[in-house]
This record gives structure tokens, sequence and C-alpha cells, in this order.
């Protein structure tokens, strides 16, 4: 299924995103052989340097983003020598023009063979503003660059409402057909992530018991410890809803909750999670200011600095921590709350979605002391991979029954002796295969931007009230609030473990 002939183009080649993830994944597929002998990759950006000077950015990214082991030199001399780039300036046509030569023709050998042009796939992965994907897409189009064998990846967030996510989704569509258009959320690259369909659906353990009759409540956490860093600039404009909640969390929230696919194939997944979207329940004015808690880190005792010093705006709103507590209106999880949380700077970083049991129907051991709590299935999904069942036992001793929790675990990493390729890796692959599974179709972002769209207007509206978001110093696990949230239902929070 790999195409024989292909371009990688990164519009935004010497961006974070492009030297810390894709070319470093680029390097490793290109590295166990998966990368076709005639497979460029093309860096587009603004940025004043020439092939060799780019190859020596990619060398010294690939330095200092894979591991030293992996790194081994004739793949690096491998991977450099597909590189090159091209200065470009979005407004002005010669550039554009000289993209179009570089990609069809002359300056790296013309593509055809014996029976005419080759069938080159060229992917364009727009690391870029969303704001330039439309552009982009449409100067592509004007200069011939487009042909059914192209593919666009956007990253996420699609704008930052449903109007703008709408406009930029149309925009790119006037040019590249649905199925060209790969719109990456890297989560569901990830190994863990992936496991979690196979878990639900590879075993037949689980699926009797996945419903409000058995399910007590949900939690999806994506704990971070690290700030904004240098991304401010975009991350002031965005906020950990958009930035997390608007696609990983939901996406993850879609795969632990959506009915069993007949197979697992290019539109059955996501037809599924796009009802599990769907099914959400809406939240009015007065659900968010009930159900959804908003964060903002300051400085700590230790010296971590504030999220507003470290972006420098002092009276920003912007928030770095969301939790809210969700529902799904459908036969399977009625009743059921779903508690998602995410944030910036906390103790530890920690992603984990964890299914807590119902209590068993009937107390058979009344005078038993201790207590093991209920079953608790906790998937881990980062860093460290793999699944822990909380069961209850019993203490040995001769004395009564003692009950005591115990669990059984699961570690990928040992279970598995090799490395679990990173998200990227295995997402950049589908592109080139033009395989769609794991990315988010139009309507899924649509239902998205949908559902989270009451809560940007309840902050737009709390902003102009003069609220701020609520405080928490950095190193913690967020605010108060948030275990008030689960608090007022009787629940806790399971600690990142
Ligand atoms: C990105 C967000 O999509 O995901 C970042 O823009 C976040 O703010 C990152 O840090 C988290 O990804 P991971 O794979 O490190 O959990």
């Amino acid at each position: 299924e790999l195409p024989q002939h292909g371009d990688f183009v990164v519009f935004g080649a010497t961006g974070d995103l492009a030297l810390r993830k894709l070319l470093p994944a680029l390097f490793h597929r290109d590295r166990e052989g998966q990368l076709p002998d005639d497979f460029r990759i093309v860096g587009v950006s603004r940025t004043e340097t020439d092939d060799a000077g780019f190859r020596s950015i990619v060398a010294d990214a690939l330095a200092e983003h894979v591991p030293a082991a992996e790194l081994d030199a004739a793949a690096v001399r491998r991977l450099l020598g597909r590189l090159h780039h091209l200065t470009l300036d979005a407004h002005d046509p010669t550039d554009w023009h000289r993209l179009a030569g570089l990609l069809k023709d002359d300056e790296l050998g013309v593509r055809s063979g014996p029976d005419g042009p080759l069938d080159v796939v060229r992917v364009y992965y727009l690391a870029v503003a969303p704001s330039l994907f439309g552009p982009i897409c449409r100067q592509l189009d004007e200069i011939g660059l487009v042909t059914p064998s192209s593919r666009v990846v956007m990253e996420k967030p699609i704008g930052h409402d449903l109007a703008s996510s709408r406009q930029i989704n149309d925009a790119v569509g006037e040019v590249f057909a649905e199925s060209q258009i790969f719109r990456i959320d890297h989560y569901l690259g990830k190994e863990s992530v992936q496991n979690l369909l196979v878990t639900r659906f590879a075993n037949t353990l689980l699926e009797p018991l996945w419903s409000s009759r058995w399910i007590d409540h949900v939690e999806i956490t994506v704990a971070e410890s690290l700030g904004v860093g240098d991304r401010g600039g975009y991350y002031d404009h965005a906020g950990a809803l958009r930035d997390m909640v608007q696609n990983h969390l939901l996406q993850l929230l879609c795969l632990v909750a959506m009915e069993p696919p007949t197979y697992v194939g290019r539109e059955n997944v996501r037809d599924e999670k796009l009802k599990v979207l769907q099914a959400l329940r809406p939240l009015g004015p007065a659900d968010v200011a009930r159900d959804v808690v908003r964060g903002q880190y300051v400085g700590s005792g230790d010296g971590d600095p504030a999220y507003a010093d470290e972006v420098g705006r002092p009276d920003t709103t912007t928030e770095t921590y969301v939790a809210i507590r969700a529902e799904i209106s459908n036969w399977r999880w009625a009743g059921v709350p779903f508690y998602l949380r995410t944030g910036k700077r906390l103790s530890d970083r920690v992603s984990q979605i964890v299914v807590q049991f119902k209590e068993p129907p009937h107390a058979m051991f009344p005078n038993a002391e201790g207590g093991g709590g209920p079953n608790r299935l906790h998937i881990l999904v980062q860093p460290e991979e793999g699944m822990r069942l909380h069961l209850t036992a019993k203490e040995p001793g001769p004395g009564g029954i003692r009950l005591r929790p115990v669990s059984l675990d699961l570690s990928y990493a040992a279970a598995f002796d090799q490395r679990s390729p990173e998200a990227y890796e295995r997402l950049l692959m589908d592109v080139v295969r033009g395989n769609p599974t794991l990315f988010m179709r139009r309507d899924e972002v649509e239902a998205a931007w949908t559902w989270v769209t009451p809560i940007l207007e309840h902050w737009r509206a709390a902003d102009a009230a003069g609220d701020r978001p609520l405080a928490y110093p950095a190193g913690t696990t967020g605010p108060a609030a948030a275990d008030a949230l689960l608090g007022r239902d009787g629940r806790t929070w399971q600690e990142f473990d």
C-alpha cells in the first residue's frame, strides 16, 4: 500500500512541531526501512536558509529529540539526503512558483517513468496557524500542485470556535475532497490509545460490564507538569479547552464510550465516535456554571512562574486548567458522569482513564474489617502504558475476614519487548498510505466545537463581568473546585498514579 514515489511537504518546517515531532517521526520510519527510496521531504518556511542550512537544523533537532542509541549515522545521513528547503513568503507569487518548480520538475529531476509522469503522492502538512490553512490550500491549487494523489494534514485546533472551524473546513474543502483531508489528533496515534479499542473489542471480558448497569463513573485525566514554555503566543489565544479538551480529551471519551463498530475501517470508527459526540448532553449556562471549572496557575513557593508572567499579560484570563462533568445521553451511558480534567504545571505528567465500577449489589461480608473499595480499571495512557485492575481480596490470616485492595497490573513495556513508536510515526505513515481511520472527520470536529461552545460563551460573559479563572499554585493538582465537582456527587478523583 505504500506509494513508490512521495513528497512530504511541511509548511512551518523550522517550527517547534516539525523539529520536535514530525522530522524525528519520519527519521524513525526511515530507519525501519518504511520510506520508499523516492521520497523527498520538502521543508517550507519563512526562515532564510537553503538545503544545507535546513539539513543542519534538522540534524541538530534529531540529536536533541532522538535517543542517542537510536540515532545511527547511516539512517541520519539517509534522512538528511531526502531534505530540501524553500524559503517562502506566502504573499509573494514568485515564491509559490518556485515551490511548484521545486516539486514538479527540473531542480530535483523530472519524475517520469517509461509510461509517462509518475503518480507522486504529495502530502502537504500544515504545521502553521489555522488562519493560513485555507490560503495555503488555495495557492497550492492555483499553481497546479493538487492532484487526486495529494493529501493535506491539518493540526488542531481547527479554528477557535465552531464558526471559524467551518470557515477553515469550507476553504480547505474547496480544494481537497474530504477523503484527502487528514485532521490530526496525535492522541489517536498513541499506542495506549489504539490499544483502548483492542482492549474493549478484542476481549469478551469487559464489554458485558461496559455500561451504566455496572459502571459508576469514568474519569479522564490528562495532566501535564510543564507550563506553556515559549508557546505562549499561541496558547494565550487558545487555552486548555481549545488546546486539549475540544480534541484530545473528547477523542479519548469517544473511544471509551463508543459502540462496537462492525470492523475497524475507514469510516466505521469515525461514525461511532461521531454518535458519542452528538449524544453529549448539551451544557446550558447553568450547567456550565455548575459543572465546569476553569483554572490558571499562579507562581509557587518553589519559584515556578505564574502563567500570566510567562505570557507577559498580567490580566490574561486564559485557562490553563479545565475540569468538566459531562454526561452522554444514550441508552448505554444515561446517568453515568464522565469527569474530564486537564491542566498545565500540575504535580505530574500523567494521562489516565479510570473506569469505576459499582459496588457489589449485596454486601456479603458485613462484618469484614477493612475494605477493598469498588473495582476500578485504570487505563494508563502515559508515561507508563498499561492497565491496572483494582480488585478486593482477603488478607491472609486466621482471624476472620479482612478485605484489602489488590491490583492486577499489566505493563506494556514488560509484556512487549519492543520499542513503542511515537504517535506521529503511526499517523504520518497512515497519511502516506491514505488511511484516515485515526484522523478526525469534519463532522466530528464540528460536533466537538458545538459541545464546547456554551463553555466558551459563558467564559466570555464571565470575563466581561470581571471574573477570573480560579488560581492554583504551579505543581499542585489544580483548583480545589475540581475536587468539589466530584465531592458534590460523593466521589473523589483518583490520584495520578
Ligand atoms: C498538544 C498541545 O496537542 O498536546 C500541547 O497543543 C500539549 O499543549 C500536548 O502539551 C500534549 O501532548 P503529549 O503527547 O505530550 O501528551
